[in-house]
């Protein structure tokens, strides 16, 4: 493709163009500041292109989202979390054997050292799921150290798979005061997660079927998004060479945020203030358009889906399923399906394509399986971590990668003369 021109004061300048293996365009202005002196400002990256990725692909303006090739209908409908963890880290789905294997990996794995239960013992029962998820995974650095230099990288990036479910059931049941459940060997990924968060000690529990199923979907669903917020994150920390483990608890943290996969509990703590108040929606969703109110409809809107997140599609049909199998009436699903009609049809959220998001009926079916709302952004993280854990390694491997060190415009003061205002204090 012809190179791309810029005219800049007095300089014309051509900048090589790259075309993707989905016709994405992108000129590399790696050179921009050495020929022209300026640099370039983007706001929140949402022009720019931090890397090359063979992982996932997304066309937000056809709500298109692929897995190293696959449609994410496909998987959802047909695979397992497993299976998808595997393709995104490995490239391909596994064969039987591979994923026989992979999941022994996971059993084998899936406890975490008995000191570390010390960490959990150190927290007031409120601390904030998402807190203690993102300081348990970075001291795995102290228990498993090397992943800095590649040293066991498939085995951590295993052993992390393994444990992050533990992690996250333990800090639930340290929340409500209760013993620790251990994992189960004989227990699939998502049936083991939802035993250690649910079962006690003095009955047996066995989850539902349909829940187990569910729960695999949503992870599935969750697994990765190519350079999202919390996947730049894990990206950014591990190009200074920082560990496996402490890149992706840097990731879990620029998740907790209400714009980001904070949002799922923004929406339930959303529909259940509209539901308190009457269910006015016509109040909400004007304010949510008052440029002069903070309030927004969490939930709604994305940075590269303009139309339907196709995450939502899969989820919203899924939720009716569920609930209705499980006789659960959710005044809340309701809601959402009214307030979803509503913005829909509204000029300010169709010019702007402003769709529900993967975040709008997650938290129903979280609510449906018992989860409580503090721990919805949890299950976010455990279904996002392959996808954190595969553009870590991608990052790794790439020849291109450079550590993340953006420029800036400066704005502030120029030179001043120092003048001592007050005393000197030493
Ligand atoms: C996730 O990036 C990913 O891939 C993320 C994610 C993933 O899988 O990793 O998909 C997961 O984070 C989903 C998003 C969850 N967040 C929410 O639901 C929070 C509510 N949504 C918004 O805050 C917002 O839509 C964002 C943060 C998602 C996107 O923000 P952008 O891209 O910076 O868009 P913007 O704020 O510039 O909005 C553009 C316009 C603005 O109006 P104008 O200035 O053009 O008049 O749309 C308006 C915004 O005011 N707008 C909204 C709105 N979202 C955008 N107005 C009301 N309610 C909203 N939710």
């Amino acid at each position: 493709m012809e190179p791309a021109r810029l005219s800049i004061s007095d300089h014309d300048v051509e900048f090589p163009v790259t075309v993707g293996s989905e016709n994405e365009v992108g000129f590399d202005i790696r050179k921009l500041r050495g020929t022209t002196g300026a640099i370039t400002v983007d706001p929140g990256f949402a022009n720019t292109g931090s890397c090359k990725s063979g992982i996932t692909f997304i066309d937000g303006e056809n709500g298109i989202l692929r897995y190293r090739g696959y449609a994410i209908e496909d998987l959802a409908n047909h695979s397992s979390f497993l299976d998808v963890a595997y393709l995104l880290i490995y490239g391909n789905l596994p064969t039987r054997v591979e994923l026989d294997d992979f999941h022994g990996e996971m059993t084998r794995h899936s406890l975490i050292h008995e000191d570390m239960k010390k960490f959990f013992e150190g927290y007031p029962p409120n601390a904030p799921p998402m807190s203690v998820l993102s300081t348990i995974v970075s001291s795995l650095s102290a228990f498993y150290p090397g992943t800095e230099n590649g040293e066991d990288i498939d085995l951590n990036i295993r052993r992390l798979l393994a444990k992050l479910n533990t992690i996250a059931a333990f800090a639930f049941k340290k929340s409500i005061g209760q013993p620790y459940i251990y994992p189960r060997n004989n227990l699939g990924y998502a049936e083991d997660f939802l035993h250690m968060m649910f079962a006690v000690p003095s009955e047996d529990y066995e989850p539902h079927p349909l829940l187990v199923k569910t729960l695999d979907m949503l992870l599935i669903l969750h697994a990765d998004h190519e350079q999202n917020c919390s996947t730049s994150t894990v990206r950014m920390v591990g190009s200074s060479g920082a560990d496996l483990f402490s890149s992706i608890s840097a990731g879990i943290s620029a998740l907790s945020g209400p714009l980001h996969g904070g949002a799922n509990t923004a929406v339930i703590e959303m529909l259940e203030m509209i539901r308190q108040d009457g269910g006015g929606f016509k109040k909400y969703v004007d304010k949510a358009k008052d440029k002069s109110d903070p309030f927004r409809l969490m939930g709604f809107g994305h940075r590269v889906y303009k139309n339907f997140d196709p995450r939502a599609r899969v989820i919203k049909q899924i939720a009716d399923e569920v609930l209705g199998e499980l006789g659960i009436d959710d005044p809340l699903l309701d809601l959402a399906k009214e307030l979803e009609n509503i913005a829909l049809e509204d000029e300010y959220f169709i010019s702007r394509g402003l769709y529900p998001n993967v975040d709008f009926y997650s938290g129903i079916l979280y609510r449906a399986m018992g989860i409580p709302t503090n721990m919805f952004t949890v299950m976010f993280a455990l279904g996002r971590l392959p996808g954190w854990i595969a553009q870590w390694l991608e990052m790794k491997t790439d020849s291109d990668t450079r550590i993340y060190r953006p420029r800036q415009i400066y704005t502030g003061n120029n030179h001043r003369e120092y003048v001592q205002i007050g005393r000197r204090c030493l």
